[in-house]
C-alpha cells in the first residue's frame, strides 16, 4: 500500500524494450510499478533494475492476453494501491502476413493480442482511474492501423481497432478528470522489427518512451512517435484508394 501523493503504473508488455525504457524513466521519478507479462524471468529482472533506479516499488505480474483468468489479479493488486493509478498497453504481436494467409485461424490470437484481450483488461481497470478522477491510460497502436496494406493488414486492423477503442476510452474518462492517450509509433528498434526488410527512418525505444511520458504530462489524445508519422500516414491516407490497392508499402 502507498500513500495518497504517490503514482502507480501498470505496464502490460513489460517484456517490450519501449515499455522497459518508459519503467525505467518511471522509476526515476519514484512510481510504484507494476510490470505485466508472460516471462516472469524477464519481468522480475526489470523490477530489480527498477528497483535500484529509484521505484517506489516494483513487482512483476503474470498477464496472458490469450488468458483472461490472468486479469482479475491484476485487477485486485491495482485496486489495492492508493494514489494515482496509471496503464501503459504495449501488448502487441505481429506474425508475417504469408503466415496468417496459410493459418487464417491466426487472426484470432493477434487480434487477442493487439485489442481484446488489453482492452478487456483495461475495461475493467477503467472504473478504478474513474472513482478516483485521476490517472492515464496509455495505449500503444500503430501507424499500421491507419490504413490497411497488404504486408501487414491483420495487425493493422487489429491496431485500428485499439485505436477506435482506446479514442472511446478518452471520450469516457474525461467526464471523471481520467485521461487517455493514443501513441502510434512508426518503425521503432525492438524485437518486433528484427531482422525486418524495407525499415526506415528507425526509431530508439528511449525515444517513445520519452514521447509517452511528454504525452502524459501535456495530456496529449493521439500522438504520432516520432512526430513526423502524422505527416507521413497523412499522405498514405490521401492516397486514393484506387491507386493504394496496386501499391505494394
Ligand atoms: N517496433 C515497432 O516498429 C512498432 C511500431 C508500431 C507499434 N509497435 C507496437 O509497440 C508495442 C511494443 O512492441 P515492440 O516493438 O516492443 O515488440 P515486442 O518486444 O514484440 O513487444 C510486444 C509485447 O507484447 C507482449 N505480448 C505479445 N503477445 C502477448 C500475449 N498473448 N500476452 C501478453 N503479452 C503479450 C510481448 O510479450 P512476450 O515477451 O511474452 O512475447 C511483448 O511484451 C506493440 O504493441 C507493437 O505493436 C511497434
Amino acid at each position: 500500500m502507498t500513500d495518497a501523493t504517490t503514482e502507480t503504473w501498470l505496464i502490460l508488455g513489460a517484456t517490450s524494450s519501449m515499455a522497459r525504457a518508459l519503467a525505467r524513466k518511471l522509476a526515476e521519478r519514484g512510481a510504484g510499478l507494476l510490470l505485466a507479462g508472460r516471462d516472469m524471468d524477464d519481468l522480475q529482472a526489470t523490477a530489480a533494475d527498477c528497483s535500484f533506479h529509484n521505484a517506489s516499488w516494483a513487482e512483476a505480474i503474470r498477464f496472458d492476453a490469450r488468458d483472461p483468468e490472468s486479469f482479475g489479479p491484476i485487477v485486485d493488486r491495482m485496486q489495492a494501491e492508493t494514489g494515482t493509478l496509471n496503464v501503459a498497453v504495449f501488448v502487441g504481436s505481429m506474425p508475417p502476413q504469408e503466415e496468417i494467409d496459410a493459418q487464417p485461424e491466426m487472426i484470432d490470437g493477434v487480434v487477442s493480442d493487439s485489442f481484446t484481450g488489453p482492452a478487456r483488461l483495461v475495461h475493467a481497470l477503467a472504473p478504478l482511474l474513474e472513482a478516483r478522477g485521476s490517472g492515464t491510460i496509455v495505449g500503444v497502436g500503430s501507424v499500421a492501423g491507419d490504413r490497411g496494406r497488404v504486408g501487414n493488414y491483420v495487425y493493422g486492423a487489429a491496431k485500428a481497432g485499439f485505436h477506435t477503442y482506446m479514442s472511446g476510452l478518452r471520450n469516457r474518462l474525461t467526464r471523471s478528470g481520467a485521461h487517455a492517450v493514443t501513441v502510434k509509433p512508426g518503425f521503432v528498434d525492438t524485437a518486433m522489427t528484427w531482422g525486418l526488410d524495407g525499415m526506415f527512418l528507425v526509431a530508439p525505444p528511449d525515444a517513445v518512451a520519452d514521447a509517452i511520458l511528454t504525452a502524459e504530462r501535456k495530456r496529449k489524445n493521439v500522438i504520432y512517435t516520432p512526430f513526423f508519422w502524422r505527416y507521413i500516414m497523412m499522405i498514405i491516407r490521401a492516397v486514393p484508394e484506387p491507386i493504394f490497392k496496386k501499391l505494394s508499402i
